[in-house]
């Protein structure tokens, strides 16, 4: 007998509503197994959603001087994004013009690209400098315009680079709204990299995102959670094409980075948990944890709160204490938080999947970010990225790079990551069962999942959710 379950299942409860919070009606769905596990519903993937939407093929600062380049792989497509001036990023199909080698892997800085065949070369713009043996040409039959690097829309938003194949798209804010506008306030464009973490995991791209946009697993799969505060949540959206769900680690600027429920607004009752050690134990047990969603000045500042305030102080005092102290210290290096109205704290949620494959944790300083990409034509293949924001003083960012981590369980993946990994190979090779019938969501607290194929659906005029 396996002994595995960490979870006393017998123990466990379902969650109370929360008062207050009206249920609306929403479909119950099925989504057919199809759209995680068939060669041909991936085959088709390619045209019909990469080739359409906007993704995030990098951050901007990736690109700092002009001649950077990153390579942005997406099924078998392969896509140079590069600075070409002070303020100009283009970005070009990675594909010779003369017989199709890829020009370049990887991120790096070039003066010009050089194709390793025959040596065509092509300047930072997209126009072909030089044909090598040019006369075997009649004259005339090369042009500039033949022999332009083909280019792929792009354009930034949040400090992302965003590439779209599709020449006749809609405009970058268009296709993100109303994301753009409610994730706007936290000023992502202002974070850098603090860590980046990649490996390529054994389910699909699909299967591995919605392992991250949703917290109805968090009770069950990370049930050190619980401690501190509750973790299932009706708070949840579909906005357009995106989603958000939340809050997993409250953002707001009342209670940054500590979890939930324990910090009741009212006095601690007697003889209950001080309240300025629970909340310290809670930023360390998160930053341990996921080694994101809090920051070290706000764990420092919460290691101060025993000796800065008296014991028996209400749990909404330390939360404020503590919130002051934190945006003091940063103001002190010179990490200005932004002003962020509550009431568009609220509304904007918190963990948010913007379609198709990016999902954003924001929070007032940092960020916790997720993409996730088909590896090839493989449905049962994805590259899975995870990577963290935040701010920095001006130059005061340090210098990272995107770090190759293939081993899930390998100590470098923080724990409550490696909890979601167990999950997602899983996940993949559950749904390829003749007795798995499709994948049904928890119609409110999995919204980001259902919202998320009936957008795919849209594309892909296949697999559509239907009702259960
Ligand atoms: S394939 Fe690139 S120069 Fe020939
Ligand atoms: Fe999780």
């Amino acid at each position: 007998m396996d002994d595995a379950f960490a979870v006393d299942y017998v123990a466990f409860e379902d969650a109370e509503i929360p008062d207050g919070v009206e249920l609306e009606s929403v479909e119950a769905v099925i989504i057919p197994a199809e759209a995680y596990t068939s060669a041909d519903y991936a085959a088709a993937e390619s045209d019909r959603l990469w080739g359409k939407v906007w993704q995030a093929a990098c951050r901007v600062e990736e690109l700092r001087n002009v001649g950077d380049f990153v390579t942005y792989d997406i099924v078998d497509e392969s896509i140079i994004v590069v600075r070409t001036a002070a303020d100009r990023i283009e970005a070009y199909y990675n594909v010779c013009q003369h017989r199709g080698r890829r020009l370049t892997s990887g991120c790096g800085h070039a003066r010009q690209f050089v194709c390793k065949f025959h040596g065509w070369r092509w300047k930072l713009n997209g126009e072909c400098s030089f044909v090598n043996d040019r006369k075997g040409w009649d004259e005339g039959v090369l042009t500039a315009d033949n022999t332009r690097l083909a280019a792929v829309k792009a354009d930034t938003w949040g400090g992302w680079v965003w590439i779209n194949m599709d020449p006749d798209c809609e405009p970058l804010l268009d296709y993100l709204e109303p994301a753009a506008s409610l994730l706007g306030p936290y000023e992502l464009d202002k974070m850098r990299y603090r860590w980046r973490q990649w490996l390529v995991f054994p389910c699909n791209w699909k299967t591995a995102l919605e392992a991250f946009n949703e917290s109805h697993h968090a009770a069950i799969t990370h049930p050190q959670l619980s401690k501190w505060g509750a973790t299932t949540f009706y708070a949840c959206h579909a906005e357009g094409k995106h989603s958000w769900h939340g809050p997993a680690v409250s953002t707001g600027p009342g209670r940054p980075g500590a979890l939930n429920g324990d910090m009741a607004d009212d006095a601690p009752p007697a003889g209950a948990a001080d309240a300025r050690v629970t909340v310290a134990e809670s930023l360390h047990a998160i930053m341990d944890g996921v080694n994101s969603c809090t920051t070290e000045i706000m764990v420092r500042a919460a290691d101060r709160l025993v000796d800065e305030l008296p014991a028996g102080t209400p749990a909404h005092e330390v939360m404020a204490h503590l919130t002051a102290s934190a945006e003091r210290d940063d103001a002190a290096r010179g990490v200005i938080w932004p002003k962020i109205d509550p009431e568009h704290v609220a509304r904007a949620g918190h963990d948010w999947h913007v379609f198709p494959n990016s999902v954003i944790l924001q929070g007032i300083t940092y960020a916790l970010c997720y993409r996730s990409r088909p590896n090839g034509s493989d449905p049962n293949s994805c590259i899975f990225e995870v990577y963290v924001i935040e701010r920095y003083p001006e130059g005061g960012e340090p210098v990272t790079e995107w770090v190759h981590v293939p081993d899930p369980f390998d100590p470098r993946w923080p724990e409550v990551l490696q909890q979601d990994f167990e999950n997602m190979p899983e996940v993949q090779r559950g749904m390829k069962s003749r007795g798995f019938k499709g994948a049904r969501p928890n119609p409110r607290q999995e919204i980001a999942v259902t919202n998320f194929h009936k957008t795919l659906a849209g594309y892909m005029a296949t697999g559509a959710p239907r009702p259960i």
